[in-house]
């Protein structure tokens, strides 16, 4: 990292971002990309000046810059960096800089920032992290008397000219994470969650890059917020050629309003970059896992039972269910939804967080004895921050309720939401949940969220509570994981409505999404793992006729694209006669015996041409091996299909390539597939360029390659 005169470089992990601290009353970032190298102290200069744009006719006489906070004040006429007032007055700030801090060591840049006019004191945390993501908040503080109110506040990340299309998603339960691209026209492209979580629908990053921009290759840029509440994301080219990227928490009317000495601080706001959304998702991977509580055992598989038996808890079934997982070599055994008072169906019962004696007489040990018996541990569903009118809770506490009004909001699922923020309810909720734990041999927790929050305000003050409700959230799963430090947390919210690193940074798994269709998974759990890498995403195999949309499916289809994620199973095993066992088993074998890698190799996405088909793998972090999975997602036009590649593997290795599960048996009229027969050993750039004949197969159905280098240690 250098400081030149006024130009800092902060280099770390393959990326520089270089800011001009001369230009306007705040920096701003002259580029954020690709390492430069060193700069020469002139050199630093001379970016600076090279990024200055003319006066034009009919502008400003003073260019405005796009710096960390742009304002209205320096003459930026987009959407502002910081909107609030003080009761109407002060609604335009100049917020400009006091003092710099750069600390080397972490690549770390602290900016403090004043404007006494206005009474309001910034302080613009900027890091480029070991992995190469730059990430950045602010924090505002009210130092006057009256207080101020905040609109929005939201870090930038300034994007270059030529990056002239927007990709993010969309989606709905059991469909999230949905691509739509657009052109980047001059404009804002805004995407918002009020939904009190980031929701089915949201854009887990939002993203520019370069036309045509893919997987493998194409300058992309992304930006995340890692907060598990509402949230706004904006992509917007403006007139004067500034392009941004933004990230911020999106606070509701009168939602944020600081008294004097009071401070907001933004989530962290985390931009990547990428030569290819491969490796701009590499950066967010690397991060996540150099965290110390990433979880580094290996991933237990997990059954879970909601589609085995729904809220139909029998304790004779739910033993002979373990006796088959422990068969087929489940090392997880989750108690879905069902077991707690009153909860027969999901009309009743939120809240009441008692195992309910008429279904469980005698607790749930004899189901946990067994299960720790056959050699699993023990998880269990719950949805701590929901609750049924249909409760005594509900009866006893009406006023914990969140609203709007004094009406309750529309309800969802027949549940509202339990007001987290109140120190009565939060104090309730983690004691029911801290003595399920002491009382009970439980290693695991699913934590669902079933409904989208409406009119998230406190029934006493009538405020708006989503920001509130989310920190208690956090300090609700922080004081368990304290208290019982083995504790495991997977993020469930009717599937993946709740995926973010806000979330992440207390919870060790999420829930991918509620459908276990594997052809509707592979978009879902691609664009999931963008974000989020395998051994934290939860994927399971489905019962041959997916209950979410009644396909049939063959178990290769179903495990092979769980393979990719932390495997878990999702069916009724006592179904199944020893073949069918037989059968599950291998596939939970072949997952354990790869699970090292896949859990801490490189995911990479293939660009193919052909959309009927899709390639993907994980390459481990040494290249020395690698998995991929090639699927004929429906017929394609091309008979036999044309080549496919490889992406992502070392490119001087040499490999041998066999096909470990799944069937290119020759069908009527065909004959073999000439490298299933013979056996082939090519380079990483070999099978990255010129790549393999893709084999003729059943719509839906998949093969899986294994690929092991021949030579040690060449460079990846
Ligand atoms: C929604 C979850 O996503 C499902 O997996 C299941 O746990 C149900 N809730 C239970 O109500």
């Amino acid at each position: 990292m250098q400081r030149r005169n006024d130009v800092i470089h902060l280099r770390n992990g393959g990326t520089s971002v270089v800011l001009d601290t001369r230009r306007g009353p705040l920096p701003s970032i002259v580029f954020w990309g690709a390492d430069l190298g060193d700069l020469s102290q002139s050199e630093a200069d001379s970016l600076g000046v090279a990024a200055r744009p003319q006066r034009v006719s009919g502008g400003l006489d003073e260019p405005a810059p796009l710096t960390l906070i742009p304002q209205e004040s320096s003459g930026w006429l987009g959407t502002p960096g910081l909107s609030g007032h003080r009761a109407g007055r002060f609604f335009s700030t100049r917020l400009a800089t006091q003092a710099i801090d750069l600390d080397e060591e972490s690549a770390t840049l602290v900016i403090e920032a004043t404007d006494p006019d206005a009474g309001l004191a910034a302080t613009v945390t900027l890091e480029v992290t070991a992995a190469g993501l730059l990430r950045q908040r602010i924090a505002l503080e009210n130092r006057s008397g009256e207080p101020y109110s905040l609109v929005s506040l939201a870090p930038t990340f300034p994007l270059p000219h030529d990056v002239a299309e927007l990709l993010d998603t969309t989606g709905r339960h059991l469909r999230e994470r949905s691509p739509q691209r657009h052109t980047f026209t001059i404009g804002t492209h805004l995407r918002e969650s009020r939904r009190g979580r980031p929701g089915s629908d949201a854009s887990l990053l939002l993203a520019a890059g370069r036309p045509g921009f893919g997987f493998e290759r194409g300058l992309v840029y992304a930006v995340h917020t890692a907060w598990s509440g509402n949230h706004r994301l904006l992509a917007e080219r403006t007139p004067t050629a500034d392009s941004f990227l933004s990230a911020g928490e999106l606070l509701v009317n009168g939602e944020m309003v600081l008294a004097q000495g009071e401070t907001y601080t933004t989530p962290w706001a985390i931009g990547s970059w990428g030569d290819g959304l491969n490796e701009l998702s590499r950066r967010f991977h690397d991060e996540l896992r150099s965290r110390p509580h990433h979880p580094t055992r290996p991933r237990p598989v997990t059954l879970n039972t909601w589609e085995a038996v729904y809220f139909d808890q029998d304790l004779d079934k739910l033993r002979a269910l373990a006796e088959r997982a422990a068969r087929v070599g489940v090392e997880r055994f989750v108690l879905d939804d069902g077991w707690f008072l009153g909860r027969r169906d999901d009309t009743a019962g939120l809240g009441d967080w008692f195992i309910d004696p008429a279904v469980w007489p005698s607790g749930l040990t004899p189901l946990i004895d067994a299960v720790r018996g056959l050699g699993m541990e023990f998880g269990l569903w719950v949805e701590p921050e929901m609750i049924n009118l249909d409760s005594d809770l509900a009866r006893q506490h009406p006023d914990w309720i969140l609203r709007g009004r004094v009406d309750l909001p529309v309800s969802a699922r027949q549940q509202h939401v339990l007001d987290l923020a109140h120190p009565d309810a939060w104090q309730y909720i983690f004691e029911r949940l801290d003595a399920l734990l002491l009382d009970n041999d439980i290693a695991y927790l699913k934590w669902d969220h079933n409904r989208d929050l409406l009119e998230a305000g406190a029934a006493d003050t009538g405020k708006p509570r989503a920001h509130e409700n989310t920190l208690a959230l956090y300090r609700l799963l922080s004081t368990l994981k304290s208290r019982h430090p083995d504790l495991e947390i997977e993020s469930c919210a009717s599937g993946g409505a709740r995926v973010d690193l806000g979330i992440l940074e207390h919870t060790d798994r999420i829930w991918t999404s509620d459908t276990l269709d594997p052809i509707e998974r592979l978009q879902i759990q691609r664009y999931t793992g963008l974000l989020v890498p395998a051994e934290i995403m939860g994927a399971h195999l489905t019962s041959p006729k997916v209950h979410s949309t009644g396909r049939a499916v063959s178990l290769d289809l179903s495990a092979g694209v769980a393979l990719f994620g932390h495997l878990g199973i999702e069916w009724d095993l006592t179904d199944l006669d020893e073949g069918g066992l037989d059968a599950v088993r291998r596939w939970v074998d072949i997952h354990k015996r790869h699970r090292r890698t896949i859990h801490s190799g490189v995911l990479v996405n293939g660009d193919t041409a052909d959309a009927t088909t899709d390639v993907r793998g994980v390459v481990a972090a040494d290249g020395a091996s690698a998995l991929f999975t090639f699927t004929q997602v429906s017929t394609s036009v091309t008979y036999p299909p044309g080549r496919f590649t490889l992406p992502g593997l070392a490119p001087a290795r040499r490999y041998d390539v066999r096909i470990a599960a799944g069937s290119v048996s020759a069908g009527p009229g065909q004959s073999p597939l000439p490298w299933a027969e013979q056996p082939i050993r090519l380079t990483g750039r070999q099978l990255g360029t010129v790549g393999l004949q893709a084999p003729v197969l059943y719509p839906a159905q998949l093969i899986l390659l294994e690929l092991s280098a021949s030579e040690p240690n060449e460079p990846h």
